[in-house]
């Protein structure tokens, strides 16, 4: 058997662009890019000790949560320590381009298989299912990691899982931010008995962020006092890749007002692209919630229509506010009751309506 060790996969994809026109960030606590050792991640420990607990025995984990909150980098941090291969799919086409990740990855990695991977390279156009399932067939026990699953949900992506559970070694773990991805990756997993596990990533609390904040930079040997901590706590929370991005910039060299500007300007331009895959209603139903923090369904939906300029009917209203849910950009925290999961986020819509 074959097991790959300390493998990182090619590019990195992070939630907020790097930071350039700086001086490179040595330290890698607040290095920008999703982490893949331990050393350099704080308080998810237990989290990753319980994923690689679970695919020891023989599950299949799904980390989802919202944007900027660290999914890659648990799932990074598992595939180096356990072996294996990571696919970052946001930018893949179907399953021929996931098939052909796959070949370049086994290749990479120098992981040994008795196939001709020229040959499948060749393939693949033709018969993408035949030629992943038979890589995934000869692969032995490896892991491999699928990022932004929700982006190569096809109708075939079931039936080849279940080659995979049932005719190969193979372990998967899939991450996304989508609330309905394990209904997606597997019609139903429960009666085709595989054995998916929802694992949600939660910002950090807010003792948790200080203690990043302030472990980081003292490991990073900058100077962050205790009131800028709580005042970019205040700002950022809990979510770890903004609380990074802005020790990214301290350690750079940055004041706090500098970073938190910096910051600023950068995250408009990250939000606005985000926001610009909404719909219509979604978009304006965040707008609504952005404005108002936490509220009941009624109030939301009037401040949305008097923001648009006309009545929205009842089910569209709720279509997408369920969506919004589903995107981990908004929580129902009691019946009938919703917040914004990114305080910062909001605020920048609240504020620039970006
Ligand atoms: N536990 C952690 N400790 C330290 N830094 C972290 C931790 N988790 C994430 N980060 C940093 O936060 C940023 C976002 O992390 P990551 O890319 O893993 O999040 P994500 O949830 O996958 O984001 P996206 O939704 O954009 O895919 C990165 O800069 C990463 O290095
Ligand atoms: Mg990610």
């Amino acid at each position: 058997m074959h097991r790959p060790n300390n493998v990182l996969g090619k590019g990195y994809k992070t939630g907020v662009p790097p930071v350039t026109g700086m001086s490179p960030v040595s330290c890698g606590f607040f290095d920008t890019r999703p982490k893949v050792s331990r050393d350099f991640v704080f308080g998810r420990d237990d989290v990753i000790n319980e994923v690689e607990r679970l695919l020891n025995s023989g599950f299949w984990p799904v980390i989802l949560g919202p944007r900027r909150v660290g999914k890659t980098t648990v799932m990074r941090v598992v595939i180096n320590e356990l072996g294996g291969i990571y696919i970052d799919v946001s930018t893949i086409m179907g399953l021929k381009g996931l098939g052909l990740r796959l070949i370049d990855e086994v290749k990479r990695l120098n992981i040994r298989v008795k196939l001709n991977l020229a040959m499948l390279q060749l393939d693949i156009e033709r018969r993408p299912m035949v030629i992943i399932e038979g890589l995934i067939r000869e692969l032995g026990d490896v892991v491999i990691g699928i990022d932004e699953v929700q982006n190569i949900i096809s109708p075939k992506l079931p039936s080849l899982l279940s080659v995979a559970y049932n005719e190969s070694r193979v372990r998967f773990i899939f991450s996304g931010s989508l609330v309905g991805t394990t209904r997606l990756i597997m019609k139903s997993p429960e009666s085709l008995g595989r054995p998916l596990i929802r694992f949600e990533l939660r910002p950090f609390t807010r003792e948790q962020s200080i203690e990043f904040l302030r472990i980081s930079s003292r490991n990073c040997g900058i100077n962050i006092s205790d009131i800028e901590i709580e005042n970019a706590v205040n700002e950022f929370d809990g979510i770890v890749g903004w609380l990074t991005y802005y020790g990214s910039l301290r350690s750079s060299g940055k004041s706090h007002p500098e970073a938190m500007e910096a910051l600023r300007s950068i995250a408009r331009e990250v939000i606005k692209d985000e926001l610009s895959k909404l719909g219509r209603y979604e978009l304006v139903t965040y707008r609504a919630l952005a404005t108002l923090s936490r509220a009941r369904w009624i109030e939301i939906k009037r401040l949305a229509e008097s923001l648009i300029g006309h009545s929205i009917d009842d089910k569209t209203f709720t279509t997408g506010l369920k969506a919004l849910v589903n995107m981990y950009m908004v929580r129902e925290v009691e019946r009938g009751i919703y917040e914004v999961i990114d305080g910062y986020m909001a605020r920048l819509v609240r504020e620039y309506g970006v």
